[in-house]
């Protein structure tokens, strides 16, 4: 088998036309402009790229963003602040703090910082904790994406075993809770596999889907998949290659050579996943904005 590819660009530049579109429409009958603050601490390479496109995708939707560039010197009381300064902005409608954070932060206690109605990251308790329970909340941004990536594969999830691998806060735990809720679009039989599982491929071989989350290439590989798989592949590595111009390349957790023969579909590293990310986070931004305009 060959696996067709899960243009995760494509759905995301569709979806990103409908968010522009609310965008242009709030503006036009509310005269509310959605506000998005990038909170950015350090120079890490990759939080840098990645708030550089969150930045570039709100302008592109009509989104106006807020960006907050501070050295890794800044202290958690003078981060806290302005977040709190940020909570009181009615501008604002969403607060993101780009993660990891450096040393000596603890990202426990700048994310709680964060007034749950402005987490459209999704990472406060509040709105972990609604989730889990059902209730209306923004979901995190990657989980939600990578639910409409898995729908736009026509691949049914009700009664259908799905794997995740990893186990992490931001991807792992809540794409596992998302795919077991009651109703459309999940009640999947969830496995969560991490550090502790012995030998995940006992349980990815019986998978319909797998959701490869894990930080570390080649976690997946074709022999570890039943034929016919669904395979989302959250990872975003660097590996050092000399003939690419920025001296690097992107491979994603799974070996996509040997998993695209024995899948029925997956998700290409860059273009899969990580576009749907950023655009989920441009819908709960709107989505905010609406809220905050109908109060
Ligand atoms: N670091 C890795 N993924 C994310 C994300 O979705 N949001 C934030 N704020 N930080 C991240």
């Amino acid at each position: 088998m060959s696996a067709s590819i899960i243009d995760g660009k494509k759905l995301a530049s569709d979806l990103r036309l409908e968010i522009a579109n609310r965008a242009a429409a709030l503006k036009a009958e509310k005269n509310v402009t959605p506000g998005l603050a990038v909170i950015l601490i350090g120079e890490n390479p990759a939080s840098v790229s990645y708030v550089t496109a969150k930045e570039k995708a709100c302008q592109e939707a009509g989104i106006a963003s807020f960006p907050f560039h501070f050295p890794a010197t800044i202290t958690q009381d003078e981060l806290i602040a302005k977040i709190n300064e940020l909570n009181r902005d009615p501008a604002v409608h969403g607060i993101l703090v780009q993660l990891p954070l450096p040393k000596g932060f603890s990202d426990k206690a700048v994310i709680n910082a964060i007034a749950p109605e402005k987490d459209v990251d999704g990472f406060t308790p509040v709105n972990v904790g609604k989730m889990l329970i059902d209730e209306e909340c923004f979901l995190p941004c990657t989980p939600h994406g990578i639910i409409k990536l898995i729908e736009t594969t026509g691949m049914e999830t009700a009664g259908k075993h799905v794997v995740v691998m990893g186990r992490s806060n931001i991807v792992g735990k809540p794409v596992a809770v998302l795919l077991s809720r009651k109703g459309e679009g999940a009640n999947a039989t969830v496995t969560l596999c991490h550090t502790g599982t012995p030998d995940a491929s006992v349980y990815t071989k019986t998978a319909d889907i797998v959701i490869v989350a894990t930080g570390k290439p080649n976690t997946l590989t074709g022999d570890m998949l039943k034929s016919g798989a669904v395979v989302i592949d959250v990872g975003v590595n660097r590996v050092v290659d000399p003939s690419k111009p920025k001296g690097y390349a992107l491979c994603g957790d799974a070996d996509f050579a040997s998993c695209s023969e024995v899948a029925s579909a997956i998700t290409p590293v860059p273009g899969g996943v990580g576009p749907m990310t950023i655009t989920m986070l441009l819908w709960n931004t709107v989505e905010s904005a609406e809220r905050a305009a109908r109060n």
